[in-house]
């Protein structure tokens, strides 16, 4: 995702190399293009910017030789417009005198730069960021001072954002938060912002954190917060962090699983903002229409919700589809593909081995590659004809969760646009995953000792749920080093059922539509002893029956719809479950023994 950095310092100095160590620290966040503006009281203001990563475009453009007092730093993970020079960000006004640059997404864009072009403004880009200078320009332009613009400019731009912005003749920049994140360093000659606090801890640990709808005004040895709504002055005074960086990073969580689990809600309605305007939606879309066979194909967690992707489609548009693991795409369907055909190849990392190769043999056989994937700039990104981001910023934990629910948010959009309907539904997703977190939480605590003790056990699930059994399961195995087998629940009277003893559990992913079948499943069990853990909406039937139920909230959806939804918010007591257990048992989640996040090895 996009980063922000920006700073005020008393003194003209070499600013170059603040800025190009600001955009290492944020780098992290996952970007494709650089840039930076310095603005001098009186003079242009020096903007130089490109496609590639920090050090790379740093010395392309001798950023190390900038100098001034006021400067702003972007790192752009493409959304709207393509990775390109003028795409790149900061930006400047139509006259040159005022630049900034923005983290998030401005989701009416594209009717911004039509209407900024027709009031005659020079538009240089497709990029979003370059709306925010222009929506500030605009009142700019008609006499206001920059604070009062900034308060007209917010009801022009829709969607969740943060950014900074500055021009000449001035000694300040401004800064605003709308959805996301902003942070203010206060250092004894100097003042900066930026989208995170990790990027700024090296410089000062006095802190000011901005709220939404709140702009900052910034200048050498000073600032000030003025609400959007009124213009009023908010009072706060900047706070001492002495948390490690490490500790800062993980945002207050014991670790990165966990905060990532918690991100959900956030990078979900994220996405869902993007689907509703990206321009690579409708032909992505219009290629599955057409195409002959679709195939979902991917590894690990990517392939679950690839699973969940294809049930989506069949269910919700009538369209059959196959879904693949990568290398038995290759075994199983290499002579019976064709330039008919399209492949859905989903990734986190883009540049998982098993799935490249199996790109390159779709590729070889010229069937339609579409990518579904986290990492901007990887290999399938760059390689497929059209490509979905999944907005999820950095996963840094090894067991991908936050990743897999935007995964399944796509595939779930996807198939609504091609049945027709409407998506607004969607729009719900962030708080209902927020809800389901804060119901699961804390009944975690009591189930995990019935599971923790065991080192083989099972995880069921049926229909629109099986994908989340094996998900579930392999969750469990990746952390807890436990054996725990994800399967069908139908196919465990044919074979698993002996393994059942006195206490031995047995998870069942219950969706709505199915808790009479589960049921039957679940008595299989519990009257050979096992226990029976149930993950589902309430129910009287489940509580009768089962020993455990996890309870998730039942959601204010469409009867018809529910159940998708219900699937996609049943995985979160199993990533939190097997966080859980993967403590209990003395072992750090973030980075299980024996794995790595990206396998690029066959
Ligand atoms: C998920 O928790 C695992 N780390 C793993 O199964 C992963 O999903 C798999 O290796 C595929 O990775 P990718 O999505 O980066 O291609």
């Amino acid at each position: 995702m996009c980063g922000i950095f920006a700073i005020v310092t008393k003194e003209e100095q070499a600013l170059g190399p603040i800025l190009i160590e600001a955009g290492h620290r944020l780098s992290y966040r996952g970007y494709d293009t650089v840039g930076v503006a310095t603005i001098p009281q009186a003079g242009e203001i020096d903007l130089r910017k490109d496609a590639g990563m920090v050090q790379e475009v740093a010395d392309r453009y001798n950023f190390a030789e900038m100098r001034g007092d006021r400067a702003i730093l972007q790192l752009r993970w493409a959304t709207f417009g393509a990775p390109s020079q003028p795409n790149s960000q900061p930006h400047l006004d139509s006259d040159g005198g005022m630049v900034g640059a923005h983290n998030g997404n401005v989701v009416n864009n594209v009717e911004l730069r039509q209407e900024f072009m027709a009031e005659g403004m020079v538009v240089r880009s497709e990029n979003d960021g370059e709306s925010c200078v222009h929506a500030v320009e605009r009142y700019a332009s008609q006499g206001h001072n920059m604070l009062e613009a900034m308060r007209l400019a917010y009801h022009d731009l829709e969607g969740d954002y943060a950014y900074v912005i500055g021009k000449t003749g001035e000694d300040r920049l401004y800064a605003i938060k709308k959805g996301s994140g902003l942070v203010a360093g206060i250092m004894p000659d100097a003042t900066c912002i930026a989208s995170d606090l990790p990027s700024i801890l090296p410089l000062t640990r006095n802190i000011v954190r901005l709220e939404d709808g709140e702009i900052i005004i910034f200048w050498a040895d000073g600032f000030e917060i003025r609400k959007v709504e009124d213009g009023s002055l908010v009072e706060r005074e900047p706070e001492l962090v002495e948390d490690t960086m490490e500790a800062v990073q993980k945002g207050g969580y014991a670790h990165f699983m966990l905060k990532e689990v918690h991100e959900q809600a956030k990078v979900a309605g994220e996405l869902i903002h993007l689907l509703d305007k990206s321009p690579d939606v409708m032909p992505f879309l219009k290629r599955l229409k057409e195409a002959r066979n679709i195939y979902f194909i991917a590894c690990g967690t990517s392939y679950h919700a690839g699973l969940l992707g294809s049930i989506y489609l069949g269910r919700l548009t009538g369209h059959p589809s196959i879904p693949v693991l990568a290398p038995q795409f290759i075994a199983q369907y290499s002579s019976a593909i064709g330039p008919e055909d399209v492949g859905i190849f989903i990734s986190q990392s883009g540049e998982t081995k098993d799935v490249l190769s199996a790109m390159s043999v779709a590729q070889a056989q010229g069937m339609g590659v579409l990518g579904v994937v986290n990492v901007v700039g990887s290999t399938l990104m760059r390689e497929s004809e059209y490509h979905i981001p999944l907005t999820c910023g950095y996963e840094i934990s090894v067991p991908a969760t936050k990743t897999f629910s935007n995964q399944v948010v796509t595939f779930l959009y996807l198939a609504l646009r091609m049945a027709g309907h409407d998506t607004s539904l969607l729009n719900n997703l962030p708080s209902w995953i927020e809800q389901t977190i804060a119901a699961v939480e804390s009944q975690i605590s009591a189930i995990e000792k019935h599971v923790t003790p065991w080192n083989d056990l099972y995880c069921l699930g049926y229909g629109l749920t099986y994908p989340i059994a094996l998900e579930g399961a392999l969750k469990f195995k990746e952390i807890t080093y436990a054996h725990c087998e994800g399967m069908l629940s139908t196919e465990f009277k044919h074979g698993p059922l002996s393994a059942v003893t006195e206490g031995y559990p047995i998870i069942f992913v219950a969706g709505p539509e199915d808790v009479p079948l589960i049921i039957s499943g679940i008595n299989e069990v519990t009257c050979r002893g096992g226990r029976a853990i149930v993950i589902g909406e309430e129910d009287a039937r489940l509580h009768a029956n089962a020993q455990d139920l996890i309870v998730i909230p039942t959601i204010d959806a469409p009867a018809e719809l529910r159940p998708y939804i219900d699937a996609l918010l049943s995985v979160i007591p199993l990533q939190l479950l097997s966080y859980q257990s993967s403590l209990a048992r003395g072992y750090d989640p973030d980075f299980p023994r024996n794995l790595s996040k990206t396998l690029t090895v066959d």
